[in-house]
């Protein structure tokens, strides 16, 4: 991994290794992607403010996260079908997460269930949950989610409805998947891939065994999500939800201003301000640029993490200076994953940890306490 040097170098190897339908899957976002573009525009946009002679020999990325110490501001967030970008990809990530000293997010949607991770790991990771119609299911998982010791859980708010992603339902992303001719020959010439997924013993959603009642027939993926998602959910469940989970709730997906101010009365000790990564409301504003309101309004009652269009150490800051607490990354360390399985994920967190040094030594900062809007140039 000589010449990887940036996230973009991960995501380049990431589409040559595996089939064009899962990296698709990824890469891209609903409708027109103008949400997935500005989520990286706006905050690229944001100029840091280059600070000279200030003793920067004692820069510390730590910080806590829930009350927890964590090694640097950053979560792995909770993607779903991970183990189809290399088999047991759950695990791996899980692994490199807890190997960096940061949270693992496992998504309701895995290929490996929230059992086999947590055999297979030696410290709690978080669960994120999505709300389906069968509500005697979802107090199953949460009570599986009890049983992992899951350290959080992680209420995702922002999937109701699915915003559809072109190409998905162009290359085929079914339940069960389509095949074509131009499928077969682009697999045929992933044979790493094809081998790491046929040696895995996981090809399927590990948590929803026994709940893909519906998917019988060839429907697009996203589709067939959307029937099992409940439209009905409102802030009553997430009370509900609340009385049945004992540990740390996380709400995530909250861009509005007045949604973060419901979600702290909700008991909840955290959100995430998020658009799903560009993957559900096109149209909707940036993350970056919907942070700021909702830090001055939530801020002093729950931790404000964030994520979307994370690709750098400077990303990082520029989040942190705009007030969030702690940044969860999805495609950064996904891109790691599918080019290189478990060690291209931690080449990812060690890209954005270095950067996350260089920058902070630019700015003249020591500490992550210290990044405030002073590091902003205006
Ligand atoms: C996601 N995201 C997501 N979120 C969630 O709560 N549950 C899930 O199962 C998934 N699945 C998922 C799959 C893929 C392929 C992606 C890219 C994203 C959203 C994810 O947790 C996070 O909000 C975004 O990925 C953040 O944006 P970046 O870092 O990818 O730009």
């Amino acid at each position: 991994m000589k010449h990887i040097t940036c996230i973009e170098d991960l995501r380049q190897r990431h589409m040559r290794k595996v089939p064009k339908a899962f990296f698709d899957y990824c890469d891209r976002g609903s409708y027109a992607e103008e949400t997935l573009r500005a989520n990286r525009e706006d905050l690229q946009a944001i100029k840091l403010r280059q600070r000279i002679l200030v003793d920067v020999s004692k820069r510390d990325t730590a910080t806590t996260i829930l009350g927890e110490p964590a090694a640097l501001p950053l979560i792995l967030a909770p993607v779903g079908l991970t183990g189809m970008q290399h088999s047991d990809g759950e695990i791996h990530a899980c692994r490199a997460a807890h190997a960096a000293g940061i949270p693992y997010t496992l998504s309701t949607m895995s290929i490996c269930s929230i059992e086999d991770v947590a055999a297979n790991v030696d410290k709690p990771f978080w669960f994120q949950l999505y709300v389906m119609k069968d509500r005697g299911f979802i107090k199953a998982l949460i009570e599986r989610a009890i049983a992992a010791k899951c350290s959080a859980l992680v209420l995702t708010v922002d999937l109701q409805v699915i915003g559809q992603r072109h190409a998905d339902i162009k290359n085929g992303m079914t339940v069960p998947p389509e095949w074509s001719l131009s499928k077969l020959v682009d697999f045929a010439t992933k044979p790493a891939w094809v081998a790491g997924v046929l040696r895995g013993k996981r090809r399927t959603f590990g948590n929803l065994a026994g709940h893909l009642k519906g998917a019988d027939d060839v429907v697009a993926l996203g589709n067939w999500i959307s029937t099992q998602f409940d439209t009905t959910l409102n802030w009553k469940d997430v009370e509900w939800i609340r009385s049945i989970w004992p540990g740390k709730l996380v709400l995530k997906g909250i861009l509005d201003v007045e949604d973060a101010n419901e979600a702290a009365k909700t008991g909840a000790q955290a959100l995430v301000v998020s658009n799903h990564g560009g993957r559900q409301l096109d149209g909707a504003p940036s993350s970056i640029a919907a942070l700021p309101e909702i830090v001055d309004a939530v801020g002093d009652k729950m931790e404000v993490m964030f994520d979307g269009g994370i690709r750098s150490g400077q990303d990082v800051v520029r989040a942190i200076a705009h007030g969030a607490r702690s940044c969860m990354i999805g495609r950064a360390y996904i891109h790691g994953l599918g080019a290189y399985g478990g060690p291209g994920v931690t080449k990812a967190i060690d890209i954005i940890r270095a950067e996350l040094m260089t920058t902070m030594g630019l700015c003249g900062v020591n500490t992550i306490a210290e990044i405030d809007d002073h590091v902003l140039a205006v």
